[in-house]
């Protein structure tokens, strides 16, 4: 069936479709990529701005321009995959390890941290860009893109990482988004605009030919010179601009296979970042999908299910590395911080179009059917069966792994658990459904 034609047959039937394009996922998902590496929120949205300055000029192709954007805002995705290196009780802090990466080289953030934990600091870094140009292309970002974020830490007189590329070895793609990475890093160094807008003309002068590219550096030089540089850089708000200017704002949206393998991704970024089991999402969402068609959703809605399984817990991204790898209670403080992560993603998401229902979908993934559940302490039908079988596969999977403080149940244990909350937390029917499909209950083994 023809795109639309499945679109239309869908929509007759009550089903959410997502009309969601890779460029505009990949600027929604970068702003939690943003609070998931400790900077600003909009940080790679301004990187993409100053990179796209720096191509105006330039004569590059349709592909290097659409990977000048991809790049730019998917440039640490790898960032919680390459933290994982350090060691236990640095855990979760690799914010603050790559909070320091663009300005400052690995061997140098390295040496602020005892000699035991240095060596892999600096592992962390040198890795970030090979595990980032990984997840990005199997985000589906174009392959400029991945080679741009593969060097976004190579520098032109070779001091860089992870290959120590030099001059013109270095794709122009990758030099683009690495010095608008620097030069963003360094902007917001400055909080006072008119004194970074002063400083930045010494600064690109003064890296010209070391770490930047000269004749990108002359280019950017020359932009800056311009008010609206400056006024668009704090207008990045809305990713809308930066679409236009890639060349990307026509793009044709994501078939459900793509925006899964897409959302697969992220699932791997997100469980990096929360130290779940690696392919924790991707089990979830299987079991969720596996509750859903025994429960009789059909099968184009349990595809949406397992789409939101996979995405369920993307707002974890934008909470803090301490409270997910916690062993202690949490504060109030802290408890209302990790609450919040079904929000998020729910308001993210519901900004992407054809996304509103999934969206939903996820903001109730942590309700529960007698009420006490969070964030809104939702009850009974008026909560989504998407949501109620998220809940379900989430916490069974939960309850097989380790975590911080506990470690994995067994498969008997853990159905005991699930017997105990049908009614309170779970929904009794999808737990009686659950507890008969024997051939779910080793979910995380596939
Ligand atoms: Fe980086
Ligand atoms: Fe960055
Ligand atoms: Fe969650």
């Amino acid at each position: 069936m023809p795109d639309t034609e499945a679109a239309a047959s869908a929509s007759r039937r009550g089903l959410p479709i997502p009309r969601v394009s890779p460029a505009v996922l990949a600027c929604a998902v970068s702003r939690l990529l943003d609070l998931a590496e400790g900077r600003q929120e909009g940080h790679a949205l301004r990187v993409a701005h100053v990179a796209l300055a720096t191509t105006r000029s330039l004569a590059l192709s349709r592909e290097e321009r659409a990977g000048v954007l991809f790049g730019a805002v998917l440039h640490d995705l790898g960032a919680a995959h390459a933290g994982r290196v350090l060691p236990r009780e640095q855990l979760g802090r690799e914010d603050q390890v790559f909070q320091q990466a663009p300005l400052q080289l690995p061997h140098v953030v390295a040496s602020r941290y005892p000699p035991h934990v240095g060596p892999s600091v600096r592992r962390a870094l040198e890795e970030h860009a090979v595990a980032g140009a990984d997840l990005a292309q199997r985000f589906g970002a174009p392959r400029q893109a991945v080679a741009a974020i593969l060097g976004h830490h190579e520098h032109w007189d070779g001091t860089g990482y992870p290959q120590g590329r030099r001059g013109t070895d270095t794709e122009p793609v990758a030099r683009i988004v690495g010095m608008a990475d620097v030069v963003e890093s360094y902007l917001a160094l400055h909080g006072n605009p008119l004194a970074a807008r002063q400083g930045l003309n010494d600064f690109l002068l003064q890296q010209r030919g070391n770490w930047f590219d000269p004749s990108l550096a002359d280019i950017l030089i020359e932009a800056t010179r311009a008010d609206l540089f400056w006024w668009d850089l704090h207008a990045t708000e809305s990713a809308s601009l930066l679409l236009a200017e890639a060349g990307l704002v026509d793009q044709k949206p994501l078939d459900l296979d793509a925006l899964e393998a897409a959302a697969a991704a992220l699932a791997e970024a997100v469980d990096a970042r929360t130290g779940h089991l690696h392919g924790y999402g991707a089990a979830a969402a299987r079991l969720a999908d596996g509750i859903a068609r025994r429960a009789g959703v059909d099968g184009e809605r349990a595809r949406l299910v397992y789409l939101a399984g996979l995405l369920h817990d993307i707002g974890a991204l934008a909470l803090s590395g301490r409270l997910l790898f916690k062993v202690d209670v949490l504060t109030v403080e802290e408890l209302e911080q990790m609450q919040r992560h079904p929000t998020v993603a729910r308001d993210l998401l519901e900004t992407l179009p054809g996304m509103g229902e999934i969206a939903r979908w996820i903001g109730q993934h942590h309700e529960r059917v007698d009420g006490r559940g969070y964030p809104d302490g939702l009850e009974g039908d008026a909560l989504a069966l998407e949501a109620r079988i998220l809940a379900l596969a989430d916490v069974y999977c939960a309850l097989r792994s380790d975590r911080p403080y506990r470690r994995a149940l067994g498969r008997a244990d853990a159905l005991d658990v699930i017997r105990g909350l049908s009614g309170t937390h779970l929904d009794p029917a999808l737990v009686h459904t659950f507890l008969r499909a024997t051939d779910l209950h080793e979910p995380l083994s596939e």
